[in-house]
């Protein structure tokens, strides 16, 4: 099994590129389904979660050309996926039990295909992570669900989903993109209260509209959408990816230097940004990208705590975690969005970090130096957070079943290395 071996202690220096966003090229890869004529997306990150998706989205019909798929450059591939036929309404345990957000098909499939079974998804072990959200969206659409052997079974009325008022009880990212995405063909007009505005669902929304489809207050907690009765082809680029910005942002807060992530968006990581500069890193937006600064003082402690946009994201807690094992005093993190995501408090300890958890709250102790270490990657922002604690760290440190890291950072060691860290993966 792969691992990253990496000798802390380099400062980075350069420009780093930031690929298209996971977490918007998945349902933008799902979206596919709503139509028969080609979506071409542009900037896809290679990602092993993008290549199960293409395996999942190709059960159903979909054919796939990547073009880009091996190429060295940093830049994203070109992806074409054509659903001319729904040939199959079942996504298998097999193919959906490693990655939540296939869950996803279900709201293209419902309202195209007008029936849906799909395995009750997997994905990172942070939380329960249910999908009653899920299920109450696409009942209010109409339809009819009953869970039978771990799959969802669902079943439009006749004449296909029909529009209706959702009011989220809490902000939810996948049952918002599912429940959008279902609503651009059902009949009449849906309204969603309390959506997720992450910048991912607003790049969904834009490449729906663009596809045909009716949908105003994007970018908004409320969603308008009137049905329309096919979408068609569209051209469409990934959105950056604003985890990836924060996390070498990160990195660089970590290890001292000055790095220029290439195409992120600073109005899309305010929040982390914001925390960074409050620690003592200097920030710049600039045309092309975020500058990122650090010269010898010292990082302060800082609290956070997660919420969802525009507020501090969950998904960059980990990796905030790490840069606070080495302030100057004690921090608090409060995680609010899972209950089980505090999985690397017992990996960072092992690069001397003191950390203690009560509950969905970590208190750190800043320490002056971390140690290398042999840690296991547990989630993929996890994973990621002992990468950059590694790279602040004195001396080497083996990162083991770097799988998880592989479903959502590209090349990461390359991107990495070109900017002055020692890192390299090991094989086998
Ligand atoms: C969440 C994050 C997203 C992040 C992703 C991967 C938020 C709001 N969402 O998205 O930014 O990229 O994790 O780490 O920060 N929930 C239910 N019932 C449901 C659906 C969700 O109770 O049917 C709960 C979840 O358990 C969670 C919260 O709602 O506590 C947010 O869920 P959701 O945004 O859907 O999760 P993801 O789409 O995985």
């Amino acid at each position: 099994m792969d691992r990253i071996r990496l000798v802390g202690g380099n400062e980075l220096h350069g420009e780093i590129p930031i690929s298209g966003a996971k977490n918007a090229a998945l349902p933008l890869m799902i979206a596919s389904l709503l139509t028969r004529e080609p979506l071409v997306l542009e900037n896809v990150p290679r990602l092993a979660d993008v290549t199960q998706l293409e395996k999942i989205l190709e059960n159903h019909g979909v054919d796939i050309a990547v073009h880009g798929r091996k190429s060295a450059a940093l830049d994203g591939q070109r992806m074409t996926l054509q659903a001319a036929e729904i040939v199959d309404t079942t996504a298998p345990y097999e193919l959906v039990s490693t990655m939540r957000a296939s869950f996803w098909v279900i709201g293209p499939l419902l309202a195209r295909a007008h029936e849906a079974r799909v395995s009750l998804p997997g994905g990172c072990a942070i939380g329960t992570r249910p999908v009653d959200l899920f299920l109450y969206g696409l009942r209010e659409l109409g339809a009819e669900i009953d869970i039978d052997e771990g799959y969802v079974v669902a079943r439009a009325p006749k004449g296909g989903l029909r529009g209706a008022r959702i009011n989220f009880p809490k902000v939810t990212v996948g049952a918002t993109h599912v429940i959008m995405m279902a609503a651009t063909l059902a009949r009449g007009t849906t309204i969603i209260e309390n959506a997720a505005m992450e910048p991912e669902v607003t790049d969904v929304a834009e490449c729906l509209v663009k596809m045909g489809a009716k949908i105003s207050g994007i970018g908004t907690r409320t969603l308008t959408i009137e049905g329309v009765d096919e979408l068609h082809g569209a051209t469409h680029e990934v959105v950056a990816d604003r985890i990836e910005a924060g996390t070498y942002a990160m990195a660089a807060a970590m290890t001292g230097g000055e790095v220029l992530l290439k195409n992120a968006k600073a109005i899309h990581l305010q929040a982390a940004l914001d925390k960074l500069t409050a620690a003592g890193a200097r920030v710049t937006s600039e045309a092309n990208g975020i500058r990122i600064y650090r010269n010898g003082n010292g990082i302060q402690a800082v609290d956070v705590e997660t919420d969802p946009f525009p507020g501090f994201a969950t998904d960059l807690q980990a990796q905030f975690m790490g840069l606070m094992t080495m302030a100057q005093g004690v921090s608090h993190i409060r995680e609010t969005i899972f209950e089980n995501r505090f999985m690397h408090v017992a990996e960072l300890a092992r690069f001397g970090a003191d950390i203690k958890v009560d509950g969905q709250l970590a208190t750190v102790t800043g320490v002056p130096q971390l140690k290398g270490a042999q840690v296991m990657a547990t989630d993929l922002r996890a994973s990621v957070s002992l990468v950059i604690a590694g790279l602040a760290a004195k001396g080497e440190t083996v990162v083991n079943r770097i799988y998880h890291l592989d479903r959502g950072f590209e090349r990461l060691e390359d991107k990495l290395s070109a900017v002055g860290a020692e890192i390299e993966r090991v094989t086998g």
